[in-house]
């Protein structure tokens, strides 16, 4: 899988500069900004590639404040990458497109194995203690971004996501986004790069999304003139 092969220098790819890094101020202002008036408890990221999102949302919301974070991602390396960032941050590998439910989500190693007495046999339920806390059904934030053009089903993807956000909750995507001739040629080149890939127009993705669900926020990321269209989206339930 070329996730995997990318994985090791991802974090240093000349696309951080212009796309990602930009990406995740967007997101990490507006999680700032939201989490003082709502508070959030739950935040999922979900195609994570090394974490870098998650591990910045952990450091700008400290780590004391009980926000619990996950990130989800298809490529075993890119996991094992993020995982490295920060042990707090509950990284799994994941393939969305696998997946009816995250019912099926497998959680990280969650429980330890406590030291029985040697002359008290320990029952069975007494020698697991959980250590990390159990995947919440919902979420207060599910940020996908830079993912959703290599998903096989987008429409699958964006009414999991939209059925796994609380009512009140947000739901962030950004991705680069074909509107124009310039845009189709830049991409082209990014595609060889990369996996196959349906880089939707931002009508085609206003389309997709299911009839309770509508835009709060729509933005453009674009730090330089030269840079294609990066389409953002913060969405919440009607
Ligand atoms: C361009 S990287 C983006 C990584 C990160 N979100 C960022 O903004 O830097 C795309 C990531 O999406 C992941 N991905 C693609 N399809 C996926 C799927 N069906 N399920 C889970 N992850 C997926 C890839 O493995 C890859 O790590």
């Amino acid at each position: 899988m070329i996730w995997n092969k990318l994985a090791k220098s991802y974090d240093n790819l000349w696309i951080q500069k212009y796309s990602l890094a930009p990406t995740r101020k967007y997101i990490l202002d507006y999680i700032q900004k939201r989490h003082d008036t709502f508070p959030c408890k739950s935040i999922l990221d979900v195609g994570c590639g090394t974490g870098q999102c998650l591990y910045d949302i952990e450091n700008a919301l400290g780590k004391s404040e009980g926000v619990q974070l996950f990130g989800i991602d298809k490529s075993a390396e890119m996991i094992k990458h993020a995982q490295e960032k920060s042990k707090r941050i509950q990284f799994m590998e994941y393939n969305i497109d696998e997946q009816e439910d995250f019912s099926s989500l497998p959680v990280l190693p969650s429980v330890q194995v406590v030291p029985s007495l040697p002359s008290v046999p320990p029952l069975p339920s007494m020698q697991l203690v959980p250590t990390l806390p159990p995947l919440p059904p919902l979420f207060d934030i599910i940020i996908c971004a830079h993912s959703l053009p290599y998903h096989q089903d987008q429409q699958k993807t964006i009414d999991l996501l939209a059925r796994k956000t609380h009512n009140e909750g947000r739901l962030i995507f950004v991705h680069a986004s074909i509107n124009n001739f310039f845009d189709k040629c830049f991409m082209a080149i990014v595609e060889t790069t990369a996996e196959k890939a349906n880089y939707l127009s931002i009508p085609d993705f206003r389309n997709l999304l299911p009839e309770n669900i509508e835009i709060e926020e729509e933005f453009i990321i674009r730090p330089k003139k030269f840079m294609p269209t990066i389409s953002g989206f913060v969405l919440k339930k009607i």
